[in-house]
């Protein structure tokens, strides 16, 4: 059974969708900041998103001046007229909890509530979510504001989803108040017990840091040089620990009133402070923003759709939704450039292709005023008469026609271990090199999904039964447990692929002894004597042992021993010439791959696929790597996916689907064609 099948029947059996109170279909909109406008502006806005087809927005987001203007005195009134006026055009709405900026009166009655640097620097108002994660007084003030939109609106038929605080941490995620300090040694006592297990797991005795008393304990501060390690580990922990409670305190403030009420919160694509994993455990539906840069259209498609199967893995398999993205343009980088004409489409529905059954953004109306004026919108400054205003009606059009893929799933054979103490132990510094995760990850995704290959995410320690193929990238965080089911895995008959600077620490950055990679020398058949990193620039070469040109490889090459195992590949160059690059082990029923090395992105493409054709795991259609092709499912009907993600046509054979109508434009597809740049297709047929 895999992760997702776990957790799909939940109370009344299988989950075939949003809940009842959910507008039907695909959730269309984006947020929605009527505080900035007149009230007549909100008229021309409910008339403008009906015509888009938008069935639901988030409001309220940052309008907590509005809704509080004064210490206790509550001005909802507005609030209800706004929602009234969208029911009216039947849109429902994603009310926010409204506390992702607290009002300028709040931060001066309450300075402590504002959090400090590292440096013992205390921040000020001016921007927003300038709150301490820890705060008392900022939860308080922030219960007692949703307690009042609970007991206001939470009846109110035009209230399908509640939207907890805002992409929590994404700017603030490091406090050093005393408040943060005391609740951090908290939280090391419950993980610790004593002093002497915190000095045994911090690893204490190294440059005499040992600490006599609880007394002595702090977060990491300013200092000389590296700091200890496990420190900083069990701060990031900690850190991730609080932001998610003022998610979970929220929604206890929500559910006070209202039970039953469904909740979402929006994360930060694959946001580093924040262990998603079990933040949206505490959720109803995952929700994501996500903003590639749009400059590189299939790089930005491939950091989009890792995180669309991130987000749908999450909640088991269940529908997501795509809370926030940018129709046109963003206004944070240093060059910001436009999605090109049918982009924004592609990267839409490359959402619904991956299980997100909501298109949103951020936002509905363009900001006249305020740091983000210059970001694009769905009715962006020109008004609705131009190409953008265009393209969000005709995506709208787009999901209506795509109704009857709510609720349709993903069937994935395929893994990708992603863990975020895994990325917080691994980025810290004192490495061979400094290592990007989410790069590694991204390039063990990309292959697999060039092969149109369904893949779900799953955290270190999760069930791996329903997989035949689990990818483990530099999951260089393992404990005995994870290392124990890893090999079970193999055994049993699963094919297991992990790369370089694997397996080499526990749960409190000790390098395990006795060789790497630790405690699977024997699933892997070799062991790792040296890690050497090859700089930006650098690379070996990689010989195929089955015959063929060598190709280059980057990142690292470790000297690799086979103990049992048989070299696929060698290096080519440097004193490495001749030692094994990837090794195979059979063992049990299963077989291990281990990669001391990062092969070019082509070789790595055609290698997967081949392994994957192997276990007679094959893509649903034959496409170009930039084609995006999925499959969802429902009890009665199969949905192919097939977008072209590149700006250029791609060629796609389509296989036992020919003849399949096309629910977008109605056609029926021919046996092969040429699809033009960000041209898309969502073939029906039933099961
Ligand atoms: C998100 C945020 C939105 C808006 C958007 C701009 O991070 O949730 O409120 O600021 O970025 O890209």
């Amino acid at each position: 059974m895999t992760l997702a099948e776990n957790d799909i029947s939940e109370g009344s059996g299988q989950w075939t969708g949003f809940p009842a109170a959910m507008p039907a279909g695909i959730v269309y909109g984006g947020d929605y900041n009527p505080e900035q406008w007149p009230e007549e502006i909100w008229r021309q806005d409910a008339e403008l998103m009906a015509e888009a087809g938008v069935n639901m927005v988030c409001v309220g987001i940052f309008a907590w001046g509005r809704l509080e203007p004064q210490p206790g005195v509550y001005d909802l009134d507005w609030l209800g007229r706004v929602i009234d006026l969208l029911w009216a055009k039947g849109i429902a709405v994603c009310l926010a909890t409204a506390t992702a900026s607290p009002p300028v009166w709040f931060s001066r009655r309450f300075p402590q509530s504002l959090p400090v640097t590292r440096e013992g620097l205390r921040i000020d108002v001016g921007s927003r979510q300038h709150y301490c994660p820890n705060s008392a007084d900022y939860r308080e003030a922030g219960a007692r504001l949703i307690r009042q939109l609970a007991g206001r609106f939470g009846s109110h038929p035009a209230v399908a989803l509640w939207h907890v605080n805002n992409e929590i941490g994404c700017h603030s995620n490091r406090c050093h108040c005393g408040k943060c300090a005391a609740e951090f040694v908290r939280w090391l006592e419950q993980r610790y017990a004593s002093v002497a297990e915190l000095n045994r797991a911090w690893g204490t005795a190294f440059w005499s840091q040992q600490y006599g008393d609880w007394s002595e304990v702090r977060p990491p501060g300013l200092m000389t040089t590296i700091g200890n390690p496990c420190q900083e580990l069990d701060y990031q922990r900690f850190m991730s620990d609080s932001l998610r409670d003022v998610l979970v305190h929220e929604i206890g403030a929500i559910r006070e009133l209202l039970p039953d009420a469904r909740v979402t919160t929006n994360g930060v694509s694959w946001f580093k402070p924040a262990d998603y994993w079990e933040w949206f455990r505490h959720c109803d539906i995952a929700a994501l923003d996500c903003y590639p840069d749009p400059q590189d259209p299939l790089a930005a498609s491939h950091e989009a759709a890792l995180c669309h199967d991130l987000y749908r893995s999450f909640k088991g398999g269940r529908p997501f939704i795509l809370m926030e993205q940018v129709t046109t343009q963003v206004n944070w980088r240093p060059v910001n450039v436009l999605k090109k004409p049918g982009q924004m489409r592609a990267l839409s529905l490359g959402a619904v292709a991956r299980g997100g059954d909501g298109v949103m953004f951020f936002q509905w109306r363009a900001s006249r005023a305020g740091a983000e004026k210059f970001h694009g919108a769905m009715l962006p400054h020109f008004g609705p008469g131009g190409r953008v205003f265009r393209e969000v009606k005709e995506l709208g059009r787009d999901l209506q026609a795509l109704r009857a893929v709510c609720g349709a799933r993903t069937t994935a054979k395929v893994a990708v271990i992603l863990g975020w103490e895994n990325r917080w132990a691994l980025e810290l510094d004192s490495k061979p090199v400094a290592l990007d995760y989410e790069r590694i990850v991204r390039s063990w995704h990309r292959p697999l999904r060039e092969c149109h290959i369904a893949t779900d995410i799953v955290p270190p320690g999760a069930p791996l039964d329903g997989y035949e193929v689990v990818v483990a990238p530099a999951l260089y965080q393992l404990s005995a447990a994870q290392a124990a089911d890893l090999a079970a895995f193999v055994r049993r008959g699963g094919t297991l692929v992990m790369t370089y600077f694997s397996a080499i620490t526990d749960e409190c950055d000790r390098i395990w002894p006795d060789g790497q990679p630790a405690m699977l020398r024997e699933v892997f058949g070799m062991a790792v004597e040296e890690w050497q990193p090859l700089p930006a620039g650098h690379s070996n070469g990689l010989l195929p042992a089955a015959g063929g040109d060598a190709v280059d490889c980057h990142e690292f090459c470790e000297i690799v021993h086979c103990e049992g195992g048989e070299a696929l590949a060698t290096f080519t160059q440097d004193f490495f010439a001749g030692m094994p690059a990837i090794v195979k082990h059979r063992h049990g029923e299963g077989s291990a791959y281990y990669f001391a090395t990062q092969p070019d992105a082509d070789f790595l493409r055609d290698f997967l696929g081949k392994l994957l054709a192997e276990r007679g795991i094959a893509a649903p259609v034959a496409a170009d790597p930039a084609i995006d092709v999925a499959l969802r499912t429902t009890a009665e009907q199969e949905f192919l996916f097939v977008i072209n993600q590149g700006d250029s046509p791609g060629q796609v054979r389509y296989g036992e689907w020919s003849g399949a109508a096309d629910l977008l434009d109605g056609s029926r597809v021919a046996e092969s064609e040429s699809l033009p740049g960000f041209a898309a297709r969502v073939l029906a047929r039933p099961r």
